[in-house]
């Protein structure tokens, strides 16, 4: 009997306790994972963390099991999709992002890991003649699937890398190193960088597939990072005694300018991002690309600097065409928007049912503002941009995991991360907008 009485309140008890365990996670999943209920940290102190997580990840990219070392793989996921592998524009954005702070004698682990990176890119070179190969496996042989080739951008992206490290080598007094493995003026070609130059020189006339691996075509971002490395290659040569190939880097260079200056779209004075279309992706029509940002940022200032018209008009452009294409944004729309590839893009990763905003691009936006905040000189302006940087990323914070990793993107409903996961150009992006962004605060206290 008073055995009943015990249990029969408690059983009472349990099944209120179970209808509303269900009922609220059924509320909790429906209504606040839909909003995504998060308390933003200010823009500054979520930067700092995150450049941290961006070097913790990709330090276990690098030593990831079962890779060769100096092998940059795009990221760990291994099917839906497959992105266990090393693509040479990925590898090269990377390692562009970690020099800077690899010149530090202490930094021995990352100087350990760039020497790895120019042994397998070596080794990616002599493996085919065709350097417009964009992508090979984690062992370092040639990735043969059917793909969009060539990418011409890669050679010269990992060439732009190699003469900031072969310049603070230089620096050090370490000229052997240089000569051994980065630039020797003897032909053909077995360094890294001369190359990888010598290839840009003879090919870039030649059309090429995009960086979204899409479209072949002429590209306003594979000409600006192939010109940018040709007017560096020019004053590199003629540092390592190779005054020819220098007169030849420059005229190549000059050409290349010109064929950019056909990028110029008059109405609107914006950029078109790719010209000449030759196959592929056929339902691209709005001109609008995330590209041609990220070939300004990347590429060589002196043909369309980052403050000059054409790419602020085409930074609005891009921030406008967005803005009013992805429900999240909408959702959301006190804040700066999240962005995309490209309007027309359908490829969501596992499928091809439509295209969702990258994180990769909303903070080429944020890091843009940051460069821009650094090339103006009145305090409104300074702010401005200041701000607008700040504000792309707090949307980049708002849809990041809770643990700070990075996906490729940003579902266009739910807000949340999908695609590959822990995308590598993704903390790349992280690592060079945290630098931007402390360069344009220091510039910013003079305007107080
Ligand atoms: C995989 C590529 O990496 C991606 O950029 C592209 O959108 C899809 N394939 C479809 O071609
Ligand atoms: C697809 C992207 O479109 C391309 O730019 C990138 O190189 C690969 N994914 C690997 O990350």
């Amino acid at each position: 009997m008073k055995n009943l009485m015990f249990r029969r309140p408690r059983r009472i008890s349990f099944s209120v306790f179970v209808v509303v365990f269900f009922l609220s996670t059924f509320l909790v999943s429906t209504v606040f994972a839909r909003s995504l209920p998060k308390v933003l940290i200010p823009a500054e102190d979520w930067i700092r963390v995150e450049a941290e997580i961006s070097r913790q990840k990709l330090r276990t990219h690098f030593q990831y099991p079962g890779i060769a070392p100096g092998a940059v793989i795009a990221s760990p996921q291994k099917s839906n999709p497959n992105y266990f592998r090393h693509w040479i524009r990925d590898g090269a954005l990377v390692v562009s992002s970690i020099v800077p702070f690899t010149f530090e004698n202490k930094q021995t682990y990352w100087r350990k890991f760039i020497s790895d990176y120019i042994l397998f890119s070596l080794k990616n070179q002599a493996t085919t003649a065709n350097f417009g190969e964009p992508i090979f496996e984690v062992d370092g042989s040639l990735f043969t699937g059917p793909w969009g080739r060539p990418q011409t951008d890669g050679p010269a992206l990992r060439a732009l890398a190699m003469m900031d490290w072969a310049d603070h080598l230089i620096s050090i007094g370490d000229i052997k190193t240089v000569e051994a493995y980065l630039y020797k003026s003897s032909l053909p070609a077995k360094t890294l960088i001369k190359a990888d130059l010598e290839y840009v020189a003879y090919h870039w006339r030649n059309s090429s597939f995009d960086l979204w691996e899409e479209v072949r075509a002429d590209h306003f971002f594979t000409r600006m990072v192939q010109y940018k490395a040709l007017i560096r290659g020019a004053e590199f040569a003629l540092k390592m005694n190779d005054p020819y190939a220098s007169v030849f880097y420059q005229k190549e260079a000059s050409d290349l300018k010109n064929a950019l200056m056909d990028h110029y779209e008059p109405k609107g004075a914006t950029l078109i991002p790719s010209l000449n279309f030759q196959e592929g992706v056929s339902y691209k029509y709005s001109r609008v690309d995330i590209a041609v940002l990220l070939g300004a940022l990347r590429g060589a200032n002196s043909v369309y600097p980052l403050e000059s018209n054409e790419v602020r008009n085409s930074f609005y452009k891009i921030v406008k065409a967005f803005a009013d294409l992805y429900p999240v944004n909408q959702r959301f729309n006190t804040m700066a928007p999240a962005l995309g590839r490209y309007p027309e893009d359908i490829y969501g990763g596992v499928d091809f049912n439509g295209g969702n905003p990258w994180v990769l691009a909303t903070l080429a936006a944020a890091e843009y503002s940051y460069e821009m905040s650094l090339r103006v000189n009145r305090k409104f302006d300074v702010n401005y941009w200041f701000n607008k940087g700040d504000e792309f990323l707090q949307r980049v914070q708002l849809h990041a995991n809770p643990d700070g990793s990075l996906a490729e993107q940003i579902h266009r409903d739910t807000g949340f991360m999908v695609s590959a996961a822990d995308l590598s150009w993704n903390y790349a992006a992280i690592l060079t907008t945290a630098d931007a962004r402390t360069r344009a605060w220091l510039h910013k206290l003079n305007f107080k």
